[in-house]
C-alpha cells in the first residue's frame, strides 16, 4: 500500500482520495480552502454525491484518510501526489491554468527533502499543459520528480462507483520508471490500462468529452429532425443500435447537456485548436446545437398555451442532471430565464439543487415538493433525470395542474402512463 497525497478537495479530488483510502492506501488530502478542509475532516461532504459521505466517514475513522492543514504535511510522507485542482474557463472559453500553476508551486515548495516523488496531474488540462506548466515549475525547484497524467472519468452522481471500479485507466508518463510506479499503484484494477505519453493522456480526456458531447448533440439534432418528419426517435434509435458500429449509449435526446465538463472542455479545445491554426468546426456546431436545444422544451408550451405571459410553469429538476446538486451549465438556467423573459412565473423544484440554483437565478420561486411545484401550473418542463421524477404518472400531473401540459426534457417519463394529459417530448 502506498502513501499518497491529494491536492484539491473538489468533487474529483475528494472522491479519488476516498476511493484510494477505501482500497487501503494511506492518503493525506489538502485544500487551500480552510473551511472546506475542516468540513471534510469532520466527515462532511461539501456537495451532494451519493454514498460518498458514509465512505468518507469510514476512511477517516480508520485514519486511512487524513486532511492536512499544510501542504508540507501532505507532501512529506507521500510517494505519489495527485493534483486535482480545477481548471476553470476564462471569459473567452480558454482554459485557466492558474490554479494548477499555484498548486504545483506550493507542492514543489513543500518538497523539503531529496526524495524522488511522482506528481500526477488529474485535473483536466489541454494537451501539452503538464509539460509546459507543471514540469518547468518542478524543474526550477530542483526537486527529483517523476511526472504523470491520469485523467478522471467520474460521472457526478456515480463518482465513487466510477473511482472504485473504473472501466478504463489512462496513464500518461514521462518514462518507463514512472509507468512502473503507477502500474504498481493500480495493480488491482480489473480494467484495461492504457500507458502513453503525457500529452496523449491529456488528449484522450478531451477527445472523450468532445465525443460524448457530440453524441448528445447528434441525438438532439436527429430527434429534432424526427419531430419534423413525424417519426418516433425511440424506434430510430433502436434501428441505429442494430448497426454494430453504432453504440446506442449517450444518444438520449432532450434539452441538451449541462455540467462542469462537456461545455467547458469543448470550449477549451476549440480555443486551443484555433490558436494552433485549426478551427474545429464540428465542435463549434456541437456547442451551437446544445446552446439552442433548450428552446425545444419551450416551443410545445407555447403551442399549447399561446403566449406564456402570466402563465405559471413548473420546472422539475434544477441540477444539470439527476443525482447531483451541481447547477453548472444546467439547462434549467436558460429555460427559467427564457420562460421569465416571455412573461411566465417559474416555480422550480429539485431534490438537491435548490440552494445552488437560487444563487444563479434568484427570481425563480422554489417549491418544497413536486406537488407544490405542480399546483396551479399551466405547464411543466422536466429538466433533470432524477428517479423520483421518472415515477410520475398522468394522475400526479392532473391532481394539481391548472392545465396538464407536460414536456419531458429528459425522456424519463413512461409515455404509456401519460393518458389524459397533453404530453410532449423531444423526438
Ligand atoms: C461527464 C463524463 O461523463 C465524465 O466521464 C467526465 O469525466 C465528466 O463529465 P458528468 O458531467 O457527471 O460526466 O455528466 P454526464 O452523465 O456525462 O452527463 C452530461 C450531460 O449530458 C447531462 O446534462 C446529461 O443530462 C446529458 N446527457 C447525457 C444527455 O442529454 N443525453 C445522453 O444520452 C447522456
Amino acid at each position: 500500500m502506498a502513501n499518497l497525497a491529494l491536492v484539491g478537495l473538489g468533487p474529483v479530488g475528494l472522491t479519488t482520495a476516498v476511493a484510494f483510502a477505501a482500497q487501503g492506501h494511506r492518503v493525506t488530502a489538502v485544500d487551500i480552502d480552510a473551511e472546506r478542509s475542516a468540513q471534510v475532516a469532520r466527515g462532511e461532504v461539501p456537495f451532494y454525491e451519493k454514498g460518498l459521505e458514509a465512505a468518507l466517514r469510514k476512511v477517516l475513522k480508520q485514519r486511512r484518510l487524513v486532511v492536512a492543514r499544510r501542504m508540507e504535511d501532505a507532501v512529506r510522507p507521500s510517494s505519489v501526489m495527485f493534483l486535482c485542482v480545477g481548471t476553470p474557463p476564462r471569459p473567452d472559453g480558454s482554459m485557466d491554468d492558474g490554479p494548477l500553476r499555484d498548486a504545483a508551486k506550493m507542492l514543489a515548495a513543500a518538497w523539503g527533502d531529496g526524495r524522488p516523488r511522482t506528481v500526477v496531474v488529474k485535473s483536466t488540462v489541454l494537451p501539452g499543459t503538464t509539460e509546459s506548466v507543471v514540469q518547468p515549475i518542478l524543474e526550477s525547484a530542483e526537486v527529483p520528480f517523476h511526472l504523470a497524467v491520469n485523467p478522471e472519468f467520474l460521472r457526478e452522481g456515480r463518482a465513487l462507483e466510477d473511482a472504485l471500479r473504473p472501466d478504463r485507466i489512462v496513464l500518461g508518463v514521462d518514462g518507463s520508471a514512472t509507468a512502473r510506479i503507477l502500474r504498481n499503484l493500480f495493480h488491482s484494477a480489473k480494467c484495461p490500462i492504457l500507458v502513453t505519453t503525457l500529452r496523449t493522456a491529456e488528449s484522450v480526456k478531451h477527445a472523450t468529452n468532445a465525443f460524448l458531447a457530440a453524441k448528445v448533440s447528434l441525438a438532439n439534432e436527429l430527434a429534432n429532425l424526427c419531430d419534423g418528419f413525424g417519426v418516433e426517435y425511440d424506434t430510430v434509435l433502436q434501428g441505429l443500435a442494430l448497426d454494430p458500429r453504432i453504440n446506442p449509449k449517450f444518444l438520449v435526446p432532450g434539452v441538451g447537456f449541462g455540467g462542469s465538463c462537456f461545455s467547458k472542455d469543448v470550449h477549451a479545445l476549440i480555443a486551443a485548436g484555433t490558436k494552433k491554426g485549426y478551427r474545429p468546426q464540428l465542435l463549434e456546431a456541437v456547442l451551437e446545437v446544445n446552446d439552442r436545444q433548450f428552446l425545444r422544451a419551450i416551443a410545445p408550451l407555447e403551442e399549447e398555451l399561446g403566449s406564456l405571459a402570466g402563465r405559471r410553469i413548473a420546472l422539475l429538476g434544477l441540477a444539470f442532471k439527476g443525482g447531483t446538486d451541481d447547477v453548472r451549465e444546467s439547462r434549467a438556467v436558460p429555460i427559467a430565464r427564457e420562460l421569465m423573459n416571455r412573461g411566465a412565473t417559474v416555480v422550480g423544484y429539485d431534490p438537491a439543487a435548490m440552494n445552488g440554483f437560487a444563487k444563479v437565478v434568484p427570481e425563480v420561486h422554489l417549491a418544497k415538493s413536486i406537488e407544490e411545484a405542480l399546483k396551479g401550473a399551466d405547464g411543466c418542463i422536466l429538466q433533470a433525470d432524477w428517479p423520483i421524477f421518472s415515477r410520475l404518472t398522468a394522475k400526479d400531473f392532473l391532481a394539481g395542474m391548472a392545465q396538464p401540459v407536460v414536456v419531458d426534457g429528459r425522456r424519463i417519463l413512461d409515455r404509456k402512463k401519460m393518458n389524459g394529459i397533453r404530453f410532449h417530448r423531444i423526438g
